[in-house]
């Protein structure tokens, strides 16, 4: 299957980039392709409707196109979806066809906090579910992620060790019932 990646924070050192990066390596692993977007290729201008989309939110939308499933590893501001996430998801919301209806989307957050930034994936669901996306019921909140995970977003403690894989596989299994199932 493709599978697309997206997230992270804009911050160079940023835990939710580690994440995506681990997490990225895990569905490979599993024989998958992927593509990922975070950093650098979200610096997008606003939003605004008389500008052209930007070439990054082409390519993004092509990507989720070809997906059958997409990753979001989102940092959790004041509670909700960072800006420059929200701006990705406003931009591709204006671009047709869309890319988000019937995508099968697994969210995952890290957090230095103890909710593991579980309350901003409420703003995400109802954000994927106005464009038409599935968020599954299942997600994956890191906590103590400033602890939990390594330099390299490798899970350092047996409880973020053992629920890592476990989330992926059943998500990918889940994709992969969808796609079949056309
Ligand atoms: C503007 C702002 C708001 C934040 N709000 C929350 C929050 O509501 N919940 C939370 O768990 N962490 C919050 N944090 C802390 C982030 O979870 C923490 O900075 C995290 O490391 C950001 O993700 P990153 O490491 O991928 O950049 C906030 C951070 C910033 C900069």
């Amino acid at each position: 299957m493709n599978l697309v990646l997206l997230g992270g924070s804009l911050r160079p050192a940023s835990l939710n980039t580690r994440l995506l990066r681990h997490l990225d390596r895990e569905i490979q692993a599993r024989g998958h392709q992927t593509q990922a977007f975070y950093g650098d290729a979200l610096r997008w201008p606003l939003y605004e409707d008389d500008l052209t989309p930007p070439e990054g939110a082409l390519r993004l939308a092509e990507a989720l196109r070809g997906a059958q499933g997409l990753v979001i590893v989102s940092p959790e501001y004041n509670a909700g979806i960072p800006g420059h996430l929200k701006n990705a998801v406003d931009w591709l919301s204006t671009l047709s066809p869309s890319p988000w209806k019937d995508l099968p989307v697994l969210l995952c957050a890290a957090s230095p906090g103890a909710f593991g930034g579980s309350r901003g994936m409420l703003s995400w669901r109802a954000t994927l579910a106005n464009m038409g996306a599935l968020a599954v019921p299942q997600a994956l909140p890191i906590p103590h992620a400033d602890q939990n995970l390594g330099e390299d977003g490798t899970p350092k403690d047996e409880r973020t060790a053992a629920f890592v894989p476990s989330v992926i596989a059943d998500y990918i299994a889940f994709c992969g019932r969808l796609a079949h199932n056309v």
